[in-house]
């Protein structure tokens, strides 16, 4: 079987600084795969270089066997990809509502995805729809950050740490959210700090460490094995 995306020993630096020694990894159809590590090991960076945003020194990037590497990532987008960034850009001054027309139109990909359904999956930016968006709290900006995305109905959503800075129950609820999408059949890679945040939701786990896969197994086996999971991620 093909993976939906193939990362093949790529090697990412910012300009001097190099952050990314051979990072290989797979995300299959249905799969929610997630990055694991440490502040500064290389989660984002591995995302940004999927999504185009960064162009790796040398190494692939496979999409559905086609070689995505050096495209632009407005392409990477529109080839089914949808990027939630770790800093939650919303478009302050513009509704919820509006957030959301505004990324139907930028995707140019129709599919499920709607107003409707985004707002069925997340009742609460239902109720604040005519909110300015500069005023919902981090927890409603997250939740807007994915329901946009989902507006370019991608076949893959890059979720990058989005459980962090969110109080206890709103990681619940955004838990149970993304938990949704996965029953729902999307694909997704997520980057995360959070063990139980990512054991809970994660198939399959890649353990980062400086740069490079120290790692890779069912999540299960981090879940039932707790001296496992420290030895990998003790501070
Ligand atoms: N724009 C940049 N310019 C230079 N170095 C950078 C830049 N962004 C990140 N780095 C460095 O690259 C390394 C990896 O950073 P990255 O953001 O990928 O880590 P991360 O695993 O996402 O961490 P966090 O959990 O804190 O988000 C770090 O050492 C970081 O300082
Ligand atoms: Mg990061």
């Amino acid at each position: 079987m093909t993976p939906l995306l193939g990362v093949e020993e790529i090697y990412s630096a910012y300009g001097l600084s190099r952050v990314l020694f051979g990072i290989s990894l797979e995300v299959f159809a249905g799969e929610c795969v997630c990055l694991l590590g440490r502040n500064g090991v290389g989660k984002t960076t591995t995302i940004r270089s999927v999504m185009g945003l960064l162009r790796p020194s040398s190494g692939r990037v496979v999409w559905k066997g086609t070689n995505i590497t050096g495209w632009a990532p407005h392409r990477v987008a529109r080839a089914g990809i949808g990027f939630v960034p770790e800093d939650r850009r919303v478009f302050a001054e513009l509704s919820v509502l509006e957030n959301l027309t505004v990324a139907a139109h930028a995707a140019r990909r129709s599919g499920r995805w709607t107003t409707d359904a985004v707002f069925e999956l997340f009742p609460k930016l239902h109720e604040l729809r005519n909110r300015q968006s500069g005023f919902l709290s981090g927890g409603e900006q997250q939740m807007l950050t994915i329901a946009r995305t989902l507006m370019g109905n991608p076949e893959l959503l890059l979720l990058d740490e989005p459980s962090e800075g969110l109080a206890p129950l709103v990681v619940d609820s955004l838990l149970e959210q993304v938990g949704e999408l996965k029953r729902q059949g999307l694909t997704i890679l997520l980057a995360e700090q959070g063990v139980e945040f990512s054991l809970a939701l994660a198939d399959r786990v890649y353990v980062l460490e400086r740069g490079a896969i120290r790692h890779t197994g069912p999540s299960a086996e981090l879940r039932d094995d707790p001296a496992l999971r420290d030895r990998l991620l003790a501070l």
